[in-house]
């Protein structure tokens, strides 16, 4: 290679990590733009704004899937797994205790303590004790809970139950 190539080259990489550094910075300032957006709070919300806001749904989809999940760990005598999605529901139902949102008139913290929370210490109790039958039982309160507070928050027809196939089949959940 002689000097003019090698010249040419050189201001070819050049500009190349010049326009790779420029994409860089674009990239940085459109992500710290996102991180810094302020969540916006606002004192004069009505409580049906606050209700808007505060999205069951997702919450309950997340959970559904647990469920499904955890009934089919439990079955399977799979009592770390059982665990681990007993505790994803409570982080679940947790996180509905913090809100002040109301649906339709009824407190969700309140009630998520009455049938969500509540009924779930024994189901907890019965996957420390690794008791199938009583794992089976408490499942069973735990889907006549979630359905009462459908019923409680004028949902009747969301009913809940014990599930007959796993929701994913690419997972093992027995510990066989
Ligand atoms: C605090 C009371 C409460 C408890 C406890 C509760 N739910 Fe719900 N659930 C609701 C409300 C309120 C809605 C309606 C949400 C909406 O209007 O967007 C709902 C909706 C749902 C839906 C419909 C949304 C969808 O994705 O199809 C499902 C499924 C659901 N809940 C599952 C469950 C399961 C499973 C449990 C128990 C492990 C449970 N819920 C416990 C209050 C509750």
């Amino acid at each position: 290679m002689n000097n003019k190539v090698l010249t040419v080259f050189v201001i070819i990489l050049s500009l190349i990590a010049a326009y790779l550094l420029f994409q860089n910075i674009q990239l940085q300032s459109q992500v710290d733009r996102y991180v810094k957006t302020p969540v916006k709070t606002d004192s004069t919300k009505t409580t049906e704004e606050e209700e808007e806001e505060f999205e069951v749904a997702p919450l309950m989809g997340r959970m559904q899937i647990y469920a499904n999940k955890l009934w089919f760990a439990g079955d399977g005598g799979n009592w770390d797994l059982a665990a681990f999605y007993f505790e994803e529901i409570e982080e679940v139902m947790e996180e509905i205790e913090k809100t002040d949102a109301k649906e339709n008139d009824v407190s969700l913290s309140t009630a998520v303590k009455e049938w969500g929370l509540t009924p779930l210490e024994n189901l907890e109790k019965a996957i420390v004790a690794k008791d199938k039958k009583l794992f089976s039982l408490e499942y069973t309160n735990m889907t006549i809970n979630c359905s009462g507070c459908h019923v409680a928050t004028k949902h009747p027809y969301i009913k809940i139950i014990q599930p007959t196939t796993p929701i994913f089949t690419n997972q093992k959940y027995s510990s066989q």
